[in-house]
């Protein structure tokens, strides 16, 4: 942490400094190439054709060459914006990123106001969006449900033999050629299996329902919220949920309650978060695919540690899990790590007033600051020789007490629906803008337009 960083005292002498205030024509071309695309492609849930605009255009290069070019003009940060009149700081620098995150929940909320109006529209318990006393036993149930300290979850073999059963599902009907869509079928029901249990594999109803929520998450800021929408979401997730057998991460609930010391409403009131971020996981899952069809190398190894073993049972799968991070930092799930400030915090010697909303933007940490490197490279390595550790700008899951507590949830759901489609296939990208190992790696990806050749490996 730097040493200009710290809270601020209740007495002693009033610092003294100014945080740089970007100039308004500043702050309209970092709101064209940063906040208006963003908002496009969809906060809550990406959308299509948007996202195959951003790919062509490489939406995210523009965003993190604006960051940069700020970053030379006024220094290390944090910036000060008021776009559309809310107060924004937005961090440039990799200490100031890891202090943010560090001092969360307090003075560094999650609950900002822009994610509390998008995601209460489906998750009004959320921990994400709890502020006060409420949010550490609802943090703590998914904590322990999710396990999030284990790389392998004790119901691994579940969920290994469910993601086996639906990859061969989804190679059988790909035909020669899997798309998102192919892909996407197939992923929805082993998370349903996952999550809630084998009963529930065909409630495309339940996620539909969700899908909905989270467009009209995308529009929080304009859209009356739909309570009756989010009722019928919620009353049909009650339910599976209370239905959800001991083999399931909703049956892991009860008991991660009771510890937590939280209800069994606020226990429940984190699956829909779980369901929400499992769309990330499954985009991530086929970006990895796409990134190791155009690394012939990578792809090798990658098929070597997953055909050492039998697809069904649980494996750490070190090399692969590697793999996914990867394509996380490449292209962040999460791009905008979003805090705001409960009290009046000290930066380079100036006040920052209770209320600012803290903004960092991953893909710009990830590849441009510092410069690692790997910046635009697809570099699996970083994740196992202990450069990522080491490096506080590489947040894929983010950092500090907020961190995504499903990590290792995902890394297991991941690895293991990637092992099974490549144990012994290959692929190759046949969609525009595919990855290639003689290039960098494209700023932005459009995971809906993917569509990969599939034979044998
Ligand atoms: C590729 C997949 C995923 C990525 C990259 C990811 C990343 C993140 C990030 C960056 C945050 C912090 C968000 C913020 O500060 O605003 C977060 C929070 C969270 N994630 Fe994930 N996530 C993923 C999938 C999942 C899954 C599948 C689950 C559950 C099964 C999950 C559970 C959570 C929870 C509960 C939080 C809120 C934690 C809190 O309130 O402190 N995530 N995730």
């Amino acid at each position: 942490m730097t040493p200009h960083s710290f809270a601020l005292p209740s007495t002693g002498p009033t610092p003294v400094g100014t945080l740089p205030r970007v100039r308004a024509a500043d702050q309209t071309r970092l709101v064209a190439r940063l906040l208006l695309p963003a908002l496009a492609e969809g906060v809550i849930r990406r959308r299509p054709l948007p996202m195959a605009l951003a790919q062509r255009a490489r939406a995210d290069r523009g965003a993190i060459d604006e960051l940069c070019r700020l970053r030379e003009r006024y220094g290390p940060g944090p910036l000060r914006l008021t776009p559309a009149g809310r107060d924004v700081a937005v961090v440039l620098e990799p200490d100031d990123l890891a202090r943010m995150l560090a001092e969360t929940p307090d003075p560094f909320t999650p609950a900002a106001w822009e994610k509390r109006r998008a995601l209460d529209r489906f998750q009004p318990h959320g921990s994400l969006i709890t502020r006060g006393p409420r949010r550490a036993a609802r943090r703590e149930v998914n904590e322990r449900a999710l396990q999030w300290r284990r790389p392998l979850h004790d119901l691994a073999p579940a969920v290994t033999a469910r993601v086996a059963d639906e990859a061969a599902g989804v190679l059988r009907a790909a035909d020669g050629c899997l798309t998102w869509d192919g892909f996407a079928v197939g992923w929805w029901r082993s998370v349903r299996r996952v999550v809630l249990g084998d009963g529930a594999a065909g409630d495309d109803l339940l996620t539909d329902r969700l899908a909905r929520l989270r467009s009209a998450g995308n529009w929080s800021f304009l859209m009356p919220r739909r309570h009756s929408a989010r009722a019928a979401f919620l009353d049909r997730l009650a339910p599976a949920v209370a239905a959800a057998g001991p083999d399931t991460l909703a049956g892991r609930l009860p008991e991660a309650a009771a510890e937590a010391g939280a209800s069994d409403t606020e226990a429940a009131g984190q699956v829909p978060h779980w369901l929400f971020a499992f769309d990330a996981a499954g985009a991530a899952t086929l970006r990895t695919l796409a990134l190791l069809a155009g690394h012939p190398e990578a792809a090798e190894r990658a098929r070597a540690e997953a055909a050492d073993g039998d697809p069904a049972s649980p494996r750490p799968l070190p090399y692969l899990r590697a793999c996914v991070e990867e394509a996380v930092r490449l292209w962040p799930t999460t791009p905008l790590l979003l805090r705001e400030s409960t009290g009046d915090t000290v930066w380079h010697g100036t006040v920052v007033p209770a209320g600012t909303a803290f903004a960092a933007f991953t893909p710009y940490f990830h590849r441009a600051r510092p410069a690692g490197p790997y910046g635009d490279a697809f570099v699996p390595e970083i994740w196992l020789d202990g450069r990522a550790e080491r490096d506080p700008a590489l947040v894929p899951f983010s950092g500090g007490p907020g961190v995504c507590p499903g990590e290792n949830v995902v890394l297991l759901t991941a690895t293991a629906w990637l092992a099974a489609l490549i144990a012994d296939r290959a692929y190759a990208v046949l969609s525009p803008g595919a990855p290639r190992a003689d290039a960098p790696v494209p700023p932005t990806i459009d995971h809906f337009g993917l569509r990969l050749a599939v034979g044998p490996a």
